[in-house]
């Protein structure tokens, strides 16, 4: 039972102050240090975006061709990680092998037991230049093949999607892949990020903090309802079947993935780019099928429940439609993410105070009388 002094799931609890990222739930808008999303997906990279939520500012020119060149330079796994992947069970989780390996890059980390400031901001582009290695690396790893090298010449999203499969991507599915990064890279005190700054605001370090928003965001009510939403379009098969398929599952009061928000009662801002990405990338594969089948699902599930698509809906025929396969969708959410995981650890340990809450107490009434062993 709650009581008045407890919140369900922290609902609408302001737990800190932050200067990395505003949302109006009601107005459907996202802003990272006051610039409106529309705006970063018109015209920053995902580069300058993560430049912009470490550093508070956009990047001048020479800071952003700096970062561009510390990014690309340290994207190579150390060979210690390499031999970890090569060691997993091929069948293994993904999001548990990039959990794992983000641990141990920890290990490996040339600024490991460093946490001034500096160090700080240098492991945070580190781990953003070594996850999209990982991520591509381990989808390879499974497979028998050898990893890809990564290229320097290539953007972030570029070079994800090189690494991935071999060839340089086309124009359409780097843009894709560079907005959709930008789209996840931060969303306030989300489950994950919370998580984060619950690890870092003890003085742990900032992989483990990392580790922790991994953790949180493999489950299927964060960044795993991205996979649950490819499920049901591929168990639905057909555009035709859509509708009935639909209909049922909300009839049975099924949780339809990718719909629904704790804060956005309005569409997710997010939702509306990565829905023309879909669209636009199923035209230039020719198969418009899962953006279709999409389409008909929000029309239905907005009509019956007046839930509206959030982020994880349209990513996930976006990502599909890229070849990325199933199970590295959510580890690909992490890629992006971890420039907003790594920002708020940076905020959290600059003004930091332990994250110790407090619960209810409804357990037995006390004091019980103990009962030794034998007589119970
Ligand atoms: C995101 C989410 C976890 C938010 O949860 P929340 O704020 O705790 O909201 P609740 O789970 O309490 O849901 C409130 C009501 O809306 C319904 N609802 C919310 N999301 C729903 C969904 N995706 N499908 C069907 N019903 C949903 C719930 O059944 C509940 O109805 P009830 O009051 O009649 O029981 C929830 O909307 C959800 O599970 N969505 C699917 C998973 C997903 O897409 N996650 C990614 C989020 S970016």
């Amino acid at each position: 039972m709650t009581t008045p002094t407890t919140k369900s799931g922290l609902e609408d609890v302001v737990v800190s102050t932050s200067e990395i990222c505003f949302i109006d739930g009601d107005r459907g808008r996202l802003l990272y240090r006051g610039y409106d999303i529309h705006d970063l997906v018109d015209h920053a990279s995902f580069e300058e975006t993560a430049s912009l939520l470490w550093n508070g500012a956009l990047p001048k020119r020479a800071e952003l061709e700096n970062l561009r060149k510390a990014l690309a330079t340290q994207r190579r796994l150390p060979p210690k990680v390499l031999t970890l992947l090569r060691s997993l069970p091929r069948k293994s989780d993904s999001m548990d092998v990039l959990r794992t390996a983000v641990s141990l890059l920890g290990i490996y980390d040339p600024d490991s037991g460093d946490d001034s400031r500096e160090a700080n901001l240098r492991k945070a582009v580190r781990i953003q230049a070594q996850v999209p290695t990982l991520v591509a690396a381990w989808s390879r790893i499974r497979k028998g093949k050898a990893p890809i090298p990564p290229n320097p010449r290539l953007s972030l999203a570029g070079n994800l999607l090189y690494m991935l499969f071999g060839k340089k991507p086309s124009p359409l599915a780097e843009k894709a892949m560079d907005t959709a990064l930008i789209l996840h890279a931060d969303h306030e005190l989300n489950a994950s990020t919370f998580a984060a700054r619950v690890t870092v605001a003890t003085l742990s370090d900032m992989h483990s903090g990392v580790v922790s928003g991994i953790g949180t965001l493999k489950g299927p009510l964060h960044g795993g309802a991205n996979v649950g939403v490819m499920r049901m379009l591929l168990e639905i098969g057909d555009v035709d079947r859509a509708e009935t398929w639909i209909k049922n599952a909300l009839a049975q009061k099924k949780r339809i993935m990718g719909f629904g928000h704790r804060v956005y009662n309005t569409e997710d801002p997010r939702a509306t780019h990565l829905r023309r990405l879909s669209e636009q990338l199923g035209r230039e594969a020719g198969e418009l099928k899962w953006f279709e089948m999409s389409r008909i699902i929000e029309r239905v599930v907005n009509a019956e429940k007046g839930l509206h698509a959030n982020v994880d809906f349209y990513s996930a025929s976006t990502y599909y439609t890229l070849g990325i396969p199933i199970d590295l969708f959510t580890p690909i959410f992490a890629v992006s993410r971890v420039s907003g995981w790594t920002a708020h650890c940076l905020e959290q340990y600059s003004n930091n105070r332990l994250i110790r809450p407090r619960t209810d107490y409804i357990g037995p009434e006390f004091p019980q009388t103990f009962l030794p062993l034998e007589q119970r």
